[in-house]
């Protein structure tokens, strides 16, 4: 059975400049080639998830401006409900400004916009769909306290809560507690417990104090390491999948949409797991967060010919 996900977050259009290098403080660098692409983390995961098979309700807040209409245009042809999108004339929608250098990486400046007007009356106003899904995803990039809002709303209604805590910023142990799912990468499990989360012995130590703090599931990606999995009955790693990446933005996203999606199908969690590396892994091999976020069949296929089998019943 496929039940549904209900994504609260951002949505951004991406200005993105493909350098050489990432420039100093005060240097030009006059031959960037230039794009434009839809973005942000909220509006990533939910195409992520609706593409990978997931049956999917965006809740967000964008602009009255030309970008927000066709942010709008562009999640209905994803198969997103966009009922609880608002438009508002206060303020213009979400603009990332992304520089990707020769490896692949990125560094990013977000101007929320319309995102910082995400408020708990708009989620009272989405609250059906909050309580028609299963499984609720959020990311950082509207306000906090609408992310505690939402964390308290969806527990009272018994519904899963996946909190994806990027960017990285402080998060109240009231609110760890009552987190199914948490998804973070190494920068923002560091962050959270307060030492660095480099090696296998930190990573270990990172994920059981997160549950200690009674979230339920952590789940921390490590790039091209895979993915650290503990629940209180059990830890491992997840192997990720061999690709040379051309852009990273938005893997991490399209990691928590294939994974809601997975889990939103029954699959077992490192099945999921796996389904959401090998997912994140394709995203990384086009330029653009959405432009490459995979089909279900693309991942499956990925899995195939990396001979994903498992027999871990996790
Ligand atoms: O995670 C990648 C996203 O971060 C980009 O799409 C950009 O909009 C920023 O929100």
């Amino acid at each position: 059975m496929n039940q549904s996900i209900a994504v609260i977050g951002s949505s951004n259009i991406d200005l993105i400049a493909q350098v050489a290098h990432f420039p100093q403080p005060g240097e030009t660098i006059g031959n960037a080639r230039y794009s434009q692409a839809y973005g942000g983390k909220g509006a990533n995961q939910a195409v992520a998830a609706a593409r990978a098979g997931g049956n999917v309700t965006f809740i967000a807040s964008v602009g009255k401006d030309t970008f927000g209409q066709t942010m709008l245009t562009n999640f209905s042809k994803e198969g997103i409900n966009t009922d609880y999108i608002t438009q508002s004339g206060e303020e213009p929608s979400g603009t990332a400004i992304i520089l990707v250098n020769e490896a692949g990486e990125n560094c990013i400046a977000v101007a929320p916009g319309a995102n910082a007007l995400l408020s708990s009356e708009l989620i009272d106003e989405a609250r059906i769909a909050i309580s028609g899904a299963e499984i609720i995803l959020l990311q950082l990039e509207i306000p906090v306290e609408t992310v505690a809002y939402v964390v308290g709303l969806a527990n009272r209604l018994g519904k899963k809560v996946m909190l994806n805590p990027a960017p990285a910023q402080p998060l109240s142990d009231d609110l760890l507690k009552h987190l199914h799912y948490l998804v973070l990468n190494e920068t923002e499990a560091a962050l959270l417990v307060d030492h660095p989360v480099e090696t296998t012995h930190q990573i270990e130590e990172a994920a059981n104090k997160l549950l200690q703090k009674r979230v339920q599931t952590v789940i921390i990606t490590l790039g091209a390491r895979g993915a650290y999995v503990a629940t209180r009955r059990e830890q491992q790693m997840v192997s990720a999948y061999g690709i040379q990446p051309v852009d990273t933005t938005g893997a991490g996203d399209t990691f928590c949409g294939a994974l809601a999606t997975a889990l939103s199908q029954q699959k077992k969690l490192n099945d999921a797991i796996a389904f959401a590396n090998a997912a994140a892994a394709l995203a990384t091999t086009k330029l653009g967060a959405q432009p490459s976020a995979p089909t279900a069949a693309a991942i499956a296929a990925l899995m195939k010919e990396q001979s994903f089998s498992s027999d871990e019943d996790f």
